[in-house]
């Protein structure tokens, strides 16, 4: 099978990793792809936004796969053209894809099913926004509408805040992801990742993550794409993925297939876990980054099996299987990310340390002739199995202190919450 792995993070590194060890995979392409893809695959320099310049890279390289790692193409619609070509392809169609492309969206499909999540309310002008934000009161959450690349969240712990918040929406900070907003009830608990295979009707549960998304220690700071994550999410128990799967993932799946607009492909489900149980915080319809760094550290089962009975439909019966380790995942981020990065320095040592535990992914990275170079913000994930959290990070943090690149940075506290736990 001839597979093309749309992205070029330290998520598809991670995929094409794990699908370029099927033994039914002859030739794997990324597009664009990283410096890491680069050596198991053959990056392909088009211009993946142009959706003609795909199709005619499938065509010319006899593609049968296509698997799209990031949002931005599924909610541009790559996969119906793809499909629309004749050719297999994960990922959601441009219908679905309004789960993680539309906010108010998820919201509606939320009230329609019965699916808990924060209760909230939808404005497209800035008055009744701040009417709303002036009755509830903060604590309470300001979202723009649409992608906004992760900054279009404010959880505002006073009025003023929330108020700024709004009039930021409405004033053009986000574009026009921000010309319509979701303001909704602040939850309390504690937040975890779960990711399902969806074919439409059938769901593949697979394994739950919890991530951190500010940039300093003790999670502080701004939100970032995400800064390090662990799987499985220990507040994740059987009995709470079980909840998360009939009162969550179910419903939304049945509503998506009733409203004619069924999702196929892996739907993650940002969750709070409160006192009364799991609640909806957002969907996004791909794997996370760095999430799926660790999923596929921890997962035995071909992925191309996986991602093709998804593709196919034909997800009834499949059990995936997981080792019963703990993966965790250090992002490396160049000095200056969330807010800026620059490119180019060079990154020694973070190659020749992968071994049956340890294993570096590759983001923001490129190739200059012989050297590695930081190539954009989030750079390396360095993650490691180990049979708890801590001895988990331990080893990703071991190989951490081996790479020399005065240039990056990284948390130093990634899986605190749940090696507390173990401790206690
Ligand atoms: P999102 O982009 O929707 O994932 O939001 C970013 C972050 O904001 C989440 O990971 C949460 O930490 C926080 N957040 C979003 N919505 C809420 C909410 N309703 N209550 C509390 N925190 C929230
Ligand atoms: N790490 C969070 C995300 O991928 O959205």
């Amino acid at each position: 099978m001839r597979v093309l792995v749309i992205g070029s993070g330290g998520r598809e590194h991670a995929l094409s990793w794990a699908i370029s060890k099927s033994p039914r995979v002859t030739k794997l392409f990324v597009a664009p792809g990283n410096g890491g893809t680069a050596a198991i695959a053959e990056n392909a320099p088009i211009d993946i936004t142009r959706h003609d310049a795909v199709l005619a890279f499938i065509a010319a390289n006899a593609i049968d796969f296509v698997v799209i790692g990031p949002d931005a193409p599924a909610v541009a619609g790559l996969g119906d053209d793809v499909r629309a070509a004749g050719i297999l392809c994960f990922g959601p169609s441009k219908a679905a894809a309004q789960l993680e492309g539309s906010k108010g969206f998820t919201k509606q499909i939320c009230d329609e099913a019965d699916i808990p999540t924060a209760a909230y309310g939808r404005f497209d002008s800035e008055e009744p926004a701040l009417a709303y934000v002036r009755k509830h009161g903060a604590p309470i959450v300001v979202k723009a509408d649409g992608l906004a690349a992760g900054k279009g969240v404010t959880v505002a712990m006073t009025l003023p805040e929330a108020e700024d918040a709004v009039r930021d929406c409405f004033s053009g900070a986000f574009g026009e992801s921000g010309s319509s907003v979701v303001i909704e009830e602040f939850l309390v608990g504690e937040e975890a990742s779960v990711f399902a295979l969806c074919d439409g009707q059938n769901i593949v549960m697979l394994a739950s993550a919890q991530d951190h998304k500010r940039v300093w220690d003790g999670d502080r700071g701004p939100n970032t794409g995400g800064m390090g994550a662990y799987s499985p999410a220990p507040v994740m128990t059987d009995a709470m993925m079980a909840r998360t799967r009939a009162e969550i993932i179910e419903p939304t799946v049945r509503r998506m297939t009733e409203r004619g607009t069924p999702f196929t492909g892996v739907l993650f489900a940002g969750l709070m876990v409160t006192d009364t149980g799991p609640k909806l915080i957002e969907y996004n319809v791909r794997f996370g980054d760095p999430e799926c760094q660790v999923l596929m550290m921890r997962l035995k089962t071909d992925i191309v099996d996986l991602l093709e009975a998804t593709a196919r439909g034909k997800l009834a019966g499949v059990v995936p299987e997981w080792s019963d380790e703990v993966a965790l995942t250090v992002v490396l981020a160049t000095k200056g990310y969330p807010v800026s990065a620059e490119k180019g320095s060079v990154i020694a040592g973070a190659e020749d340390q992968d071994s049956a535990t340890l294993r570096i992914f590759h983001a923001g990275t490129a190739r200059n002739g012989t050297q590695l170079v930081a190539n954009g913000g989030r750079v390396l994930n360095v993650t490691a199995l180990g049979a708890s959290v801590a001895e988990a990070q331990a080893r990703a943090y071991a190989a951490v202190d081996k790479v020399d690149w005065p240039e990056g940075f990284c948390r130093r506290d990634i899986g605190w919450r749940a090696i507390a736990r173990e401790k206690a």
